[in-house]
């Protein structure tokens, strides 16, 4: 039987990508190499790392966060197993949900590594190596992205010692000391996790700043939080050399301006710098699919490939590696198929650091607008001026916003503080709506609430603030 629709890989691209075409009417497929659905995010990414932030956060708090509420508590034991238990039981939870939402909408699914044998052709290999193909008038390619290691340095990962995010997620004891190669987000967010666990963890960042490409002054902020909380910092330095002397591990880096290396060593070592396409052993060179400089899959506008009928979405093509960026495309790239207007608003896509304080922001940062020689107006407004904040104790942040000079049209949104990716998405929905600072900042905010900032910054960016 000929499917109107194959995806190859059921991560937050491929899987929303199937759901949304089968509602469209079209007969789906999913190729899947893991045992279960879900990809990255679902199975080893943002799912079972939200579980070890929150219950490490809880830990955290109940040890240093309740005093001074007036709530003593004896000091909090951890149970680290119990801990991952809770985590592969959220994941257990999340990735069940994709299948019973494949059944639910009568979804094939195929476990194997799927290979594009050219136009309206894909090839299963399931892991005893039988192999079987499959027809569809259209193909999605969601194959997402992997592990990239470090430019010129070789790394034996080892899931134990020298670890990448995914073994970051099942350490079987806290480690007294990590390294963690690279201040992006995973570095940031599972560095934290270890840290509120006990760990002593070292941060090694090649640029200026953390969270490059963040607004500057958020990523201060988080650096100056994030060296309160105990993890020590290192910008400017270009990690070298990963190596394994003993039991522990060791990273060699040097000053970026140049100067004398040096090395440290740690129990663990943790690489995160950076992701690459997954685009390997599926037949794409000999199927004429073109990959761009990057070694991504390119597309036009409407996601589709080089060859006709063949899409791709999320992680191997070019823009942000989020998952609910991969998530928009999918439904744009169903409804494309089905010949509707699907569309993706690349300027109002949020970002979020699961950090505490977490940071969010969404559209332009200043850097972006000072570069583009826009220009613009901004707003800003500290937790510490915010009641609720106040009550509970979460006063560290503040959230900025920047607006057009002339036409007060909302550009970018950035917040740092407790809750900040929640509050992130007032911001996105006005931005999407094309909003100005004056329309949000007229828009009745419930009270108490740390919701209040955000008015409170667009009153600031439009005129003046009434709480500051
Ligand atoms: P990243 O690109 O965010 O950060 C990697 C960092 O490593 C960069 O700051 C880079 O300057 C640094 N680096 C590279 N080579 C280095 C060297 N030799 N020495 C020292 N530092 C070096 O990548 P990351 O954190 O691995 O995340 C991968 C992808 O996954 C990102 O695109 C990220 O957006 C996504 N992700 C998103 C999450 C979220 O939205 N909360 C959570 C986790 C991942």
């Amino acid at each position: 039987m000929a499917y109107d629709l194959i995806v190859i890989g059921s991560g937050p691209g491929g899987y929303v990508c199937a759901i949304k075409a089968a509602q469209l009417g079209m007969k789906v497929a999913v190729v899947e190499k893991r045992s279960t659905y879900g990809g990255t995010c679902l199975n080893v990414g943002c799912i079972p790392s939200k579980a070890l932030l929150h219950a490490s956060e809880m830990f955290h708090h109940a040890a240093h966060g309740l005093d001074a509420l007036g709530v003593e508590v004896a000091s909090p034991k951890l149970n680290l197993q119990k801990m991952l238990a809770h985590k592969d039981a959220t994941v257990k939870a999340n990735v069940d949900g994709v299948s019973f939402l494949f059944k639910k909408n009568k979804i094939d699914g195929f476990q194997g590594m799927g290979k594009v044998l050219g136009q309206g052709k894909v090839s299963v290999t399931n892991d005893k190596g039988e192999e079987q193909v499959l027809e569809a008038k259209n193909i999605v390619i969601a194959t997402g992205s992997d592990v990239a290691g470090i430019p010129d340095v070789e790394v034996a990962f080892d899931e134990k010692v020298i670890i990448s995010s995914t073994g970051a997620l099942e350490l079987e004891k806290v480690p007294a000391s990590m390294i963690v190669v690279g201040g992006g987000v995973i570095g940031l967010e599972l560095g934290s996790v270890w840290a509120r666990l006990g760990a002593k963890v070292t941060v090694v960042e090649f640029l200026d700043t953390i969270l490059g490409g963040m607004d500057g002054e958020v990523a201060k902020q988080l650096q100056r939080m994030l060296t309160k909380q105990g993890i020590d910092i290192k910008l400017g330095a270009k990690v070298t050399g990963v190596a394994k002397p003993g039991s522990g591990a060791s990273v060699t880096f040097e000053p970026v301006k140049g100067g004398e290396s040096t090395t440290l060593e740690a129990d663990v070592v943790l690489v995160a710098t950076g992701r690459k396409p997954c685009t390997e052993n599926m037949g794409l060179a000999k199927a004429g699919v073109v990959l761009d400089s990057r070694g991504r899959i390119e597309i036009d506008n409407h996601f589709q490939t080089s060859i006709a009928g063949v899409y791709a979405i999320g992680d191997v093509v070019r823009g942000p590696m989020l998952a609910h960026k991969a998530e928009d495309e999918g439904v744009a790239v169903a409804e494309i198929i089905a010949g509707q207007a699907g569309h993706v608003n690349y300027d109002a896509i949020p970002g979020v650091v699961y950090t505490q304080p977490e940071v969010a922001s969404v559209g332009k940062t200043e850097e972006e607008l000072k570069a583009a020689g826009v220009a613009y107006k901004v707003g800003k407004f500290p937790f510490t001026a915010n009641g609720r904040a106040r009550a509970m104790l979460q006063t560290d942040g503040f959230v900025k916003i920047l607006a057009d000079k002339e036409t007060d049209r909302v550009l970018g949104g950035h917040i740092i503080g407790f809750g900040a990716g929640e509050m992130i998405h007032e911001i996105a929905v006005l931005m999407e709506f094309g909003g100005s600072s004056e329309d949000l900042g007229r828009t009745c905010h419930a009270h108490p609430t740390m919701s209040e900032a955000v008015k409170e910054a667009a009153l600031s960016t439009f005129f003046k603030p009434i709480h500051m």
